[in-house]
């Protein structure tokens, strides 16, 4: 137990809750919260700006070791953290279905796991962060104290999504975001390196007929009994 990570990793396909969950949990604990996605995502993002196909391995690795990626405390009033690409705030360039579909599509791409997983492992290494992403207790901590898989039914995900998206004034085809979500899930799922799966360890919830105070709550429980030091 001693060389276990004051770590809560929190992993699971898009749309189970969470960021808000995370978010949520990491402020009850005192926590810090790390968003890999918000990550891979930004990857995703200077791979469109720069113009850079995912596949080209010179120009990824030039572009890789040239990214500053930054991740801020959401601003007052804002749900998302702040993400700074190469010192600019591209926060609200990241949230779309589109670029979650290159955010997964660019996360398969070996030199861009072994590079983010590396930043991630250097940002929790003092431990008291809650990580979230999709191979955070399975690849990322492993030796994270705190294990969970956080699930939904894929409708009820894309229901969120949707909220989401049009509380940000986008018009949303119900349809065409379901694909994407279990479009998205698949990949994920099936990639050869660090898929998206559950640790053996980790506990499943499903929230799929539970609003986010009852996961955190469930999270926090299951942390205070669960022997490890906080
Ligand atoms: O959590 P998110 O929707 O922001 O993640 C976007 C994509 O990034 C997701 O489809 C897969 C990838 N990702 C990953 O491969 N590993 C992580 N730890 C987090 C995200």
């Amino acid at each position: 137990m001693s060389d276990m990570m004051q770590v809560v990793a929190i992993d699971g396909p898009s749309g189970g809750g969470k960021s808000t969950v995370s978010r949520g949990l990491a402020n009850r604990l005192n926590f810090t919260y790390l968003d890999t996605g918000a990550m891979y995502r930004a990857v995703a993002y200077a791979c469109w700006e720069k113009k850079v196909e995912p596949g080209d391995g010179e120009e990824l690795k030039q572009l890789l070791s040239e990214l500053v990626i930054e991740l801020l405390p959401a601003m007052n009033g804002e749900n998302d953290v702040q993400v700074l690409v190469n010192g600019r705030e591209v926060g609200s360039h990241l949230r779309t279905p589109e670029m979650g579909m290159l955010a997964s599509q660019v996360s398969a791409i070996p030199v861009v796991r072994s590079h983010l997983t590396q930043l991630q492992q250097q940002m929790g290494k003092a431990g008291r962060i809650v990580a979230e992403g999709r191979d955070t207790g399975t690849v990322v901590f492993p030796k994270a104290a705190w294990k969970f898989f956080l699930d939904a039914k894929p409708e009820i995900r894309m229901r969120r999504r949707a909220d989401q998206l049009r509380s940000q004034g986008a018009d949303v085809d119900e349809q065409q975001l379901l694909a994407q979500i279990i479009k998205r899930d698949k990949d994920d799922s099936e990639r050869a390196i660090a898929p998206l799966k559950q640790a053996t360890e980790a506990v499943y919830l499903d929230s799929s007929d539970k609003d986010a105070e009852k996961i955190i709550s469930l999270m926090y429980d299951h942390i205070l009994n669960s022997g490890h030091a906080l």
